[in-house]
Protein backbone atom coordinates (compact mmCIF):
# COMPACT_ATOMS: atom_id res chain seq x y z
CA UNK A 1 0.00 0.00 0.00
CA UNK A 2 1.15 3.15 -0.79
CA UNK A 3 1.36 5.85 2.40
CA UNK A 4 0.57 9.78 2.56
CA UNK A 5 1.57 12.03 4.78
CA UNK A 6 0.24 15.20 5.38
CA UNK A 7 0.75 18.13 7.67
CA UNK A 8 -1.32 20.94 8.93
CA UNK A 9 0.00 24.01 11.22
CA UNK A 10 -1.66 23.98 14.41
CA UNK A 11 -1.67 27.45 13.96
CA UNK A 12 -5.39 29.44 15.02
CA UNK A 13 -9.16 28.23 15.22
CA UNK A 14 -9.94 25.50 12.24
CA UNK A 15 -12.03 27.40 9.70
CA UNK A 16 -14.05 25.94 6.77
CA UNK A 17 -11.42 26.41 4.41
CA UNK A 18 -9.28 24.14 6.37
CA UNK A 19 -12.09 21.79 5.94
CA UNK A 20 -12.79 21.79 2.93
CA UNK A 21 -9.61 22.54 1.30
CA UNK A 22 -7.82 19.76 3.20
CA UNK A 23 -8.99 17.73 6.13
CA UNK A 24 -12.27 16.47 4.28
CA UNK A 25 -9.69 14.92 1.46
CA UNK A 26 -7.84 13.16 4.07
CA UNK A 27 -10.94 11.78 5.03
CA UNK A 28 -11.18 10.28 1.79
CA UNK A 29 -7.79 9.40 1.08
CA UNK A 30 -8.35 6.94 4.45
CA UNK A 31 -9.70 4.10 1.84
CA UNK A 32 -6.98 3.93 -0.74
CA UNK A 33 -3.41 5.07 1.12
CA UNK A 34 -1.68 4.04 4.77
CA UNK A 35 -2.16 7.82 6.36
CA UNK A 36 0.01 9.84 8.10
CA UNK A 37 -1.29 12.99 9.28
CA UNK A 38 0.93 15.47 11.44
CA UNK A 39 0.02 18.46 13.26
CA UNK A 40 2.98 20.41 12.84
CA UNK A 41 3.80 22.67 15.81
CA UNK A 42 7.79 22.43 15.04
CA UNK A 43 6.58 24.53 11.48
CA UNK A 44 4.42 26.34 13.96
CA UNK A 45 6.99 28.31 16.01
CA UNK A 46 8.88 29.71 12.51
CA UNK A 47 6.80 32.64 13.53
CA UNK A 48 5.95 33.66 16.79
CA UNK A 49 3.67 31.50 19.29
CA UNK A 50 2.20 32.14 22.29
CA UNK A 51 2.94 28.69 24.34
CA UNK A 52 -0.62 28.31 25.60
CA UNK A 53 -2.12 29.14 22.68
CA UNK A 54 0.27 26.43 20.85
CA UNK A 55 -0.90 23.86 23.01
CA UNK A 56 -4.22 24.56 22.85
CA UNK A 57 -4.39 24.86 19.18
CA UNK A 58 -2.63 21.58 18.97
CA UNK A 59 -5.55 20.13 20.73
CA UNK A 60 -8.28 21.81 18.74
CA UNK A 61 -7.03 21.01 15.14
CA UNK A 62 -6.13 17.41 16.13
CA UNK A 63 -9.53 17.03 17.60
CA UNK A 64 -11.14 18.52 14.72
CA UNK A 65 -9.24 16.08 11.91
CA UNK A 66 -10.76 13.35 14.16
CA UNK A 67 -14.04 15.03 14.27
CA UNK A 68 -14.45 14.95 10.81
CA UNK A 69 -13.38 11.82 10.04
CA UNK A 70 -9.79 10.92 10.39
CA UNK A 71 -9.58 7.30 11.75
CA UNK A 72 -6.52 7.95 14.29
CA UNK A 73 -7.00 4.00 14.88
CA UNK A 74 -6.29 2.99 11.47
CA UNK A 75 -4.26 5.78 10.70
CA UNK A 76 -1.73 7.69 12.47
CA UNK A 77 -2.57 11.13 14.03
CA UNK A 78 0.57 13.10 15.81
CA UNK A 79 1.94 16.45 16.48
CA UNK A 80 5.56 16.53 15.17
CA UNK A 81 7.34 17.88 17.78
CA UNK A 82 6.78 13.97 19.70
CA UNK A 83 8.69 12.46 17.03
CA UNK A 84 12.45 13.34 17.32
CA UNK A 85 13.32 11.80 13.66
CA UNK A 86 11.64 15.31 12.14
CA UNK A 87 13.92 17.56 13.80
CA UNK A 88 17.07 15.34 13.26
CA UNK A 89 16.66 14.87 9.54
CA UNK A 90 16.15 18.43 8.81
CA UNK A 91 19.24 18.94 10.07
CA UNK A 92 21.01 16.59 7.29
CA UNK A 93 18.55 18.30 4.94
CA UNK A 94 20.00 22.05 5.73
CA UNK A 95 23.15 20.69 4.72
CA UNK A 96 21.95 18.91 1.41
CA UNK A 97 19.79 21.31 0.01
CA UNK A 98 21.26 24.78 -1.34
CA UNK A 99 20.81 28.41 -0.41
CA UNK A 100 19.89 29.09 -3.75
CA UNK A 101 17.17 26.68 -3.93
CA UNK A 102 15.22 27.89 -0.76
CA UNK A 103 16.45 31.94 -1.89
CA UNK A 104 13.59 30.84 -4.92
CA UNK A 105 10.57 29.70 -2.29
CA UNK A 106 7.54 32.17 -2.87
CA UNK A 107 6.05 31.39 0.80
CA UNK A 108 9.09 32.56 2.46
CA UNK A 109 8.88 35.84 0.58
CA UNK A 110 5.51 36.11 1.26
CA UNK A 111 5.77 35.54 4.95
CA UNK A 112 9.18 37.45 5.69
CA UNK A 113 7.59 40.15 3.55
CA UNK A 114 10.13 43.54 3.20
CA UNK A 115 11.66 42.36 6.65
CA UNK A 116 13.52 39.47 5.24
CA UNK A 117 16.74 40.18 7.54
CA UNK A 118 14.22 39.62 10.80
CA UNK A 119 12.55 36.35 9.71
CA UNK A 120 13.56 33.53 11.74
CA UNK A 121 16.15 31.02 10.17
CA UNK A 122 13.47 28.50 10.95
CA UNK A 123 11.11 30.31 8.78
CA UNK A 124 14.06 30.12 5.84
CA UNK A 125 14.62 26.66 6.58
CA UNK A 126 10.68 25.54 6.79
CA UNK A 127 10.78 23.70 3.56
CA UNK A 128 13.85 22.04 4.66
CA UNK A 129 11.47 20.63 7.34
CA UNK A 130 8.41 19.68 5.54
CA UNK A 131 10.86 17.34 3.16
CA UNK A 132 11.83 15.58 6.37
CA UNK A 133 8.24 15.19 7.32
CA UNK A 134 7.50 13.55 3.99
CA UNK A 135 10.94 11.28 3.77
CA UNK A 136 11.34 10.26 7.23
CA UNK A 137 8.20 7.73 6.50
CA UNK A 138 9.65 7.59 3.18
CA UNK A 139 6.28 8.70 2.05
CA UNK A 140 4.91 8.42 -1.59
CA UNK A 141 1.82 10.79 -1.67
CA UNK A 142 1.67 13.99 -0.25
CA UNK A 143 -2.02 15.96 -0.43
CA UNK A 144 -1.13 19.49 -0.62
CA UNK A 145 -2.60 22.77 -1.63
CA UNK A 146 -1.51 24.54 -4.37
CA UNK A 147 0.43 27.02 -2.00
CA UNK A 148 2.52 24.18 -1.08
CA UNK A 149 3.41 22.86 -4.70
CA UNK A 150 6.84 24.20 -4.72
CA UNK A 151 7.80 23.22 -1.55
CA UNK A 152 6.56 19.82 -2.31
CA UNK A 153 9.46 20.10 -5.87
CA UNK A 154 12.01 21.31 -3.10
CA UNK A 155 11.74 18.07 -1.18
CA UNK A 156 11.63 15.65 -4.27
CA UNK A 157 15.18 17.61 -5.33
CA UNK A 158 16.09 17.42 -1.93
CA UNK A 159 15.59 13.67 -1.80
CA UNK A 160 17.07 12.99 -5.38
CA UNK A 161 20.34 14.87 -4.55
CA UNK A 162 20.50 13.20 -1.14
CA UNK A 163 20.37 9.58 -3.49
CA UNK A 164 22.83 10.89 -5.87
CA UNK A 165 25.52 12.66 -3.48
CA UNK A 166 25.68 9.49 -1.40
CA UNK A 167 25.43 7.30 -4.32
CA UNK A 168 21.71 5.31 -2.99
CA UNK A 169 18.57 4.55 -4.17
CA UNK A 170 17.29 5.46 -0.70
CA UNK A 171 14.29 7.97 -0.66
CA UNK A 172 11.80 7.60 -2.85
CA UNK A 173 10.61 11.27 -5.06
CA UNK A 174 6.59 11.79 -3.23
CA UNK A 175 4.13 12.61 -5.76
CA UNK A 176 2.17 15.67 -4.64
CA UNK A 177 -1.72 14.77 -4.70
CA UNK A 178 -3.38 17.88 -5.45
CA UNK A 179 -7.31 18.58 -5.06
CA UNK A 180 -9.22 20.89 -7.33
CA UNK A 181 -9.64 24.43 -7.47
CA UNK A 182 -13.51 23.88 -6.16
CA UNK A 183 -12.10 23.71 -2.94
CA UNK A 184 -10.66 27.24 -2.34
CA UNK A 185 -12.43 28.75 -0.33
CA UNK A 186 -12.50 32.54 -0.06
CA UNK A 187 -13.39 35.36 2.46
CA UNK A 188 -17.05 35.98 3.14
CA UNK A 189 -15.64 39.55 3.23
CA UNK A 190 -13.92 39.73 0.04
CA UNK A 191 -14.47 37.22 -2.57
CA UNK A 192 -10.08 38.04 -4.00
CA UNK A 193 -8.75 36.50 -0.81
CA UNK A 194 -8.37 33.80 0.87
CA UNK A 195 -10.44 32.62 3.91
CA UNK A 196 -7.60 33.03 6.50
CA UNK A 197 -7.32 32.54 10.68
CA UNK A 198 -5.10 35.68 10.38
CA UNK A 199 -7.81 37.96 8.84
CA UNK A 200 -9.04 40.27 11.20
CA UNK A 201 -12.70 39.95 10.86
CA UNK A 202 -14.45 36.80 12.23
CA UNK A 203 -17.00 37.81 9.65
CA UNK A 204 -14.77 36.35 6.96
CA UNK A 205 -14.44 32.76 8.01
CA UNK A 206 -16.92 30.25 9.28
CA UNK A 207 -14.81 28.57 11.94
CA UNK A 208 -15.11 24.36 12.95
CA UNK A 209 -16.16 25.64 16.31
CA UNK A 210 -18.81 28.23 15.14
CA UNK A 211 -22.38 26.76 16.10
CA UNK A 212 -25.08 26.87 13.95
CA UNK A 213 -26.52 31.17 15.15
CA UNK A 214 -22.87 32.03 14.57
CA UNK A 215 -23.03 30.36 10.99
CA UNK A 216 -26.38 31.47 10.03
CA UNK A 217 -25.41 35.17 10.93
CA UNK A 218 -22.22 35.04 9.08
CA UNK A 219 -23.83 33.76 6.06
CA UNK A 220 -26.20 36.34 5.77
CA UNK A 221 -23.75 39.04 6.18
CA UNK A 222 -21.17 37.88 3.85
CA UNK A 223 -20.31 40.40 1.00
CA UNK A 224 -22.65 39.92 -2.08
CA UNK A 225 -23.47 41.96 -5.27
CA UNK A 226 -26.69 43.68 -6.33
CA UNK A 227 -27.70 41.44 -8.71
CA UNK A 228 -29.43 38.06 -8.11
CA UNK A 229 -27.91 34.78 -8.91
CA UNK A 230 -26.90 34.14 -12.77
CA UNK A 231 -27.32 31.00 -15.06
CA UNK A 232 -23.49 30.77 -16.52
CA UNK A 233 -20.07 29.86 -14.88
CA UNK A 234 -18.65 32.43 -17.43
CA UNK A 235 -20.73 35.48 -15.49
CA UNK A 236 -19.13 34.24 -11.93
CA UNK A 237 -15.69 35.60 -13.21
CA UNK A 238 -16.77 38.65 -12.84
CA UNK A 239 -18.61 38.37 -9.41
CA UNK A 240 -15.88 36.86 -6.97
CA UNK A 241 -18.59 36.69 -4.04
CA UNK A 242 -20.93 34.91 -5.71
CA UNK A 243 -18.83 32.44 -7.10
CA UNK A 244 -17.37 32.05 -3.55
CA UNK A 245 -20.56 31.01 -2.18
CA UNK A 246 -21.90 29.21 -5.00
CA UNK A 247 -18.54 26.73 -4.59
CA UNK A 248 -18.93 26.66 -0.76
CA UNK A 249 -22.39 25.25 -1.67
CA UNK A 250 -21.18 22.96 -4.10
CA UNK A 251 -18.24 22.03 -2.00
CA UNK A 252 -20.40 20.97 1.09
CA UNK A 253 -23.14 19.43 -0.91
CA UNK A 254 -20.77 17.28 -2.91
CA UNK A 255 -21.88 18.87 -6.13
CA UNK A 256 -20.97 20.34 -9.30
CA UNK A 257 -20.83 23.78 -9.04
CA UNK A 258 -22.44 24.16 -12.64
CA UNK A 259 -25.28 22.41 -11.18
CA UNK A 260 -25.60 24.44 -8.36
CA UNK A 261 -25.31 27.69 -10.31
CA UNK A 262 -28.68 26.15 -12.57
CA UNK A 263 -30.54 25.30 -9.68
CA UNK A 264 -30.58 28.80 -8.19
CA UNK A 265 -30.04 31.11 -11.09
CA UNK A 266 -32.42 34.15 -11.28
CA UNK A 267 -32.78 33.85 -7.46
CA UNK A 268 -32.12 36.59 -4.99
CA UNK A 269 -29.30 35.84 -2.82
CA UNK A 270 -31.52 36.11 0.40
CA UNK A 271 -32.97 33.18 -0.71
CA UNK A 272 -29.65 31.54 -1.76
CA UNK A 273 -28.03 32.66 1.39
CA UNK A 274 -31.20 30.45 3.34
CA UNK A 275 -30.45 27.15 1.82
CA UNK A 276 -26.59 27.64 2.23
CA UNK A 277 -27.08 28.04 6.33
CA UNK A 278 -29.01 24.88 6.38
CA UNK A 279 -26.37 22.84 4.36
CA UNK A 280 -23.49 24.50 6.37
CA UNK A 281 -25.17 23.66 9.62
CA UNK A 282 -26.38 19.79 8.34
CA UNK A 283 -22.95 19.32 7.57
CA UNK A 284 -20.52 20.99 10.08
CA UNK A 285 -22.81 20.74 13.19
CA UNK A 286 -22.33 17.11 14.07
CA UNK A 287 -18.75 18.06 13.53
CA UNK A 288 -19.01 20.87 15.67
CA UNK A 289 -20.92 18.72 18.83
CA UNK A 290 -17.62 15.89 18.44
CA UNK A 291 -15.13 18.82 18.48
CA UNK A 292 -16.43 19.42 22.21
CA UNK A 293 -16.64 16.28 23.19
CA UNK A 294 -13.41 15.18 21.90
CA UNK A 295 -11.83 18.39 24.03
CA UNK A 296 -14.33 17.87 26.86
CA UNK A 297 -10.94 16.47 28.48
CA UNK A 298 -7.60 17.24 26.89
CA UNK A 299 -6.72 13.75 28.16
CA UNK A 300 -8.48 11.71 25.60
CA UNK A 301 -6.82 14.00 22.78
CA UNK A 302 -3.12 13.70 24.41
CA UNK A 303 -3.28 10.18 24.66
CA UNK A 304 -4.40 9.64 20.92
CA UNK A 305 -1.31 12.06 19.79
CA UNK A 306 1.16 10.18 22.30
CA UNK A 307 -0.58 6.68 20.49
CA UNK A 308 0.18 8.35 17.45
CA UNK A 309 3.59 9.62 17.96
CA UNK A 310 4.31 6.27 19.14
CA UNK A 311 3.29 4.63 16.16
CA UNK A 312 4.79 7.18 13.53
CA UNK A 313 8.40 6.98 15.71
CA UNK A 314 8.09 3.27 15.18
CA UNK A 315 8.38 4.01 11.21
CA UNK A 316 10.42 6.79 11.09
CA UNK A 317 13.19 6.17 13.55
CA UNK A 318 14.94 3.08 11.67
CA UNK A 319 14.26 5.16 8.51
CA UNK A 320 16.53 8.29 10.14
CA UNK A 321 19.04 5.35 11.62
CA UNK A 322 19.56 4.31 8.18
CA UNK A 323 19.90 7.86 7.08
CA UNK A 324 22.74 8.61 9.87
CA UNK A 325 24.79 4.99 8.51
CA UNK A 326 24.60 6.40 5.19
CA UNK A 327 26.04 9.83 5.75
CA UNK A 328 28.68 8.52 7.86
CA UNK A 329 27.47 8.98 11.44
CA UNK A 330 29.11 6.59 14.21
CA UNK A 331 26.55 4.42 15.87
CA UNK A 332 26.00 5.01 19.26
N1 LIG B 1 3.59 23.62 4.92
C1 LIG B 1 2.30 23.02 5.02
C2 LIG B 1 1.24 24.11 5.07
O1 LIG B 1 1.48 25.18 5.57
C3 LIG B 1 2.18 22.15 6.25
C4 LIG B 1 3.12 21.00 6.20
C5 LIG B 1 4.23 20.81 6.97
C6 LIG B 1 3.03 19.89 5.33
N2 LIG B 1 4.82 19.63 6.66
C7 LIG B 1 4.13 19.04 5.67
C8 LIG B 1 2.14 19.52 4.31
C9 LIG B 1 4.36 17.85 4.96
C10 LIG B 1 2.37 18.33 3.63
C11 LIG B 1 3.47 17.51 3.96
O2 LIG B 1 0.13 23.86 4.64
Amino acid sequence: MQRIFSGVQPTGNLHLGNYLGAIRNWVRLQGEYECIFCMVDLHAITVWQDPKELIRNTREVAAGMIAAGVDAEKHIVFNQSMVPAHAQLAWVFNCVARIGWLNRMTQFKEKAGKHKENASVGLFAYPNLMSADILTYKATHVPVGEDQKQHLELARDTAQKFNSDYGVDFFPLPEPLIFGAATRVMSLRDGTKKMSKSDESDYSRINMTDDADTIALKVRKAKTDLHPMPDTMGALDERPEASNLIGIYAALADRDKQDVLHQFAGRQFSEFKAELVDLAVSVLAPINDEMKRLTADTSHIDAVLRRGAERADAIAAPILRDVYDIVGFLRP
